[in-house]
Parts: structure tokens; sequence; C-alpha cells
């Protein structure tokens, strides 16, 4: 058996169409929603995250700009510029792109940012709030698995589902959305004994832990559905040809520019056992932007009070 292969991409673009019509209405009311996004240091993979953000912002008709600042920023200099973008009136949306250089306590900065701005949805507030079952702005990455999964028909009520890593960016909001969606949910880390076996009992299996093909198909149930979140960089050529054998896209790409990308799992494996997966790229990574650009309209909207 082939899995089907969900198409992230696909949903990504419909939530896009839907943003951009909503970004119409607003306009109509002379309102254009605004995201900052704040930028430290020079994290080549966290540059071409925020360049697709903002111009994925720009095609949807928000108004995006990028804070880009030096990695020897100070714990107050990024302090005043997260200030100064709370008390803009104009600001909607602000996102602290992470990870952060390592003398700058992320925790600390997320919580600064006024939660009725948080698109990311890490502020503690939206957090609990999300643990409650009253979700406000929800992580970006987790609420387009939801999406995903809804659109590919995926039922969650009683099934159960396998999170593999406790991130406060994937692995935590994924697992509540899940149980607010009457799933069995089971989160997985590092010291999970028998990870494998723990990932063979999940009708879905959610993996986000950031090691390239850690998932082979001993993880998989026959039928599960798979979800990868990882992007991972291999740059060694014997590495992907075991992973992806007889695709040339991929080998020129290591020849080309030294590395492909690629998911926790290992595709050409797991792919014969599951019922269905998301690839590497063109999976998850559309919908996380999509999120956002709905969390920003979300965030225009009830700061006016018109939602
Ligand atoms: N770094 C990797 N993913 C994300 C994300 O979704 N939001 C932010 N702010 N930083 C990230």
């Amino acid at each position: 058996m082939s899995a089907r292969v969900m198409d992230g991409a696909a949903v990504a673009a419909r939530i896009r169409g839907a943003v951009a019509e909503d970004v119409a209405r607003l306009s109509g009311h002379g309102v254009v929603p605004r995201l900052e996004v704040v930028l430290v240091g020079d994290d080549p993979a966290s540059r071409v995250y925020v360049a697709a953000k903002g111009k994925a912002a720009h095609e949807v008709g928000i108004r995006a700009a990028t804070h880009a600042l030096p990695a020897a920023t100070t714990a107050e200099e990024l302090r005043e510029l997260i200030v100064q973008l709370n008390c803009n009136g104009d600001v909607d949306g602000i996102l602290l792109q992470l990870p952060l250089p390592s003398h700058l306590n992320s925790r600390a900065f997320l919580d600064l940012v006024d939660p009725a701005k948080d698109v990311d949805g890490f502020h503690p507030l939206n957090v609990g709030l999300l643990h409650q079952g009253r979700p406000s702005f929800v992580p970006c990455t987790p609420a387009g698995i939801m999406e995903l999964l809804d659109a590919e028909g995926v039922g969650l009520s009683g099934r159960r589902a396998v999170v593999l890593g406790r991130s406060e960016i994937v692995g935590k909001p994924m697992a509540a959305l899940l149980l607010a969606r009457h799933a069995t949910v089971t989160v997985c880390h590092s010291r999970t004994a028998d990870l494998a076996g723990v990932c063979r009992q999940a009708d879905v299996l959610v993996a986000a832990i950031g090691k390239a093909a850690l998932v082979s198909a001993e993880f998989v149930k026959p039928g599960a559905v798979v979800v990868d979140v990882g992007i991972n960089r291999v740059e060694d050529p014997g590495l992907v040809a075991r992973l992806y054998p007889g695709d040339e896209g991929r080998r020129g790409q290591v020849a080309k520019r030294g590395y492909t990308l690629v998911g926790d799992v290992d595709f050409t494996a797991v792919r014969e056992v599951a019922a269905a997966i998301t690839p590497v790229p063109g999976g998850v990574g559309p919908l996380t932007i999509a999120g956002l650009l709905r969390n920003t309209v979300r965030a225009a909207r009830r700061r006016r009070g018109m939602e």
C-alpha cells in the first residue's frame, strides 16, 4: 500500500484566499492589518522563514515590516522594541522569530508581547486559554495541522493520537488541540521508553522532534495518518540516497546548494505503511504561514471590537 500524500499547500492556499477576502472586507472599513516581525541575529533558516512570512502577508494585503536586529542586540534593546510595538496603536500583530541568540531568554520576551497582538499564540495567557479549551490565538503550526486533518476527513474523537516532541511551539499546543477534539493523546519525547512501540499505537502520529527521518516504518501502525512537522537540513549525499532512492531532484539539491530538507519521518519507508502522510517540503510548512496570516487578521478585528 502506498499512502495518500496530504496536500498541505492546497489547504494553505485555500486559507490564504479566505484571509485575502477578509483583508479586502476590512479595508472597506478603512482597516489594513499590520504585522511586525522581529528577527534577531543571522540564523539562515530564520531569515528564510521571515522572508516567506513577509511575502505571504503582502500577497494577501497585510502590511508587514521586519525589524532585523544584529546578533549582539542587548536584552534592553529588544525589550524597548517590543514595548514600543505594544504601545503603537497601528500595530496589530507582533511576531518574535525564534530561536533567539543564546544570551537572550526567549520566554522573557514572549511574555512581554501584548497578548492581544500575540499572533504566534505564545504568550502565557493565550497558552493557558488553549489548555483550558477556550482557544484565543492558537500557535500557527498546530492550528494549520488541525485544518489539514479536517480537510482530509481524519476523524479524531476516540482515536489514539501520539505527538512526538514536547515543544511550546508545536508539541504541547498540538496535544491540547487533539485533546479538545476528544482524541486520546500521548506526548512522547527524547526520554520516552520504547519510543517506536508507543508511536506504533497511534491512529494519528504527529512528528515534531527535529531529527531527520527518525520515524521509520516500525514506528507506524498500518493505516495510520502521519503528519511530519520536521524540517531538517541533510548534507550527507549517502544518507539522502538511502532516504530517497532514485530521487535525482534531491541529489541535485545537495550537489548544488549543499543540503536538502528532510522531515522527521522516513517518507519513503513510512509511505508503504501509513494510510496518509504529509511530505516535506509542501506539507505542514505552508500551513504555518497561513495560520499566521489568519491570526493577524483576527488580531486586527478583535482590537477594534469587530469580532
Ligand atoms: N521558529 C520556528 N517556528 C516558529 C514559529 O512558528 N513562530 C516563531 N515566532 N518562531 C518560529
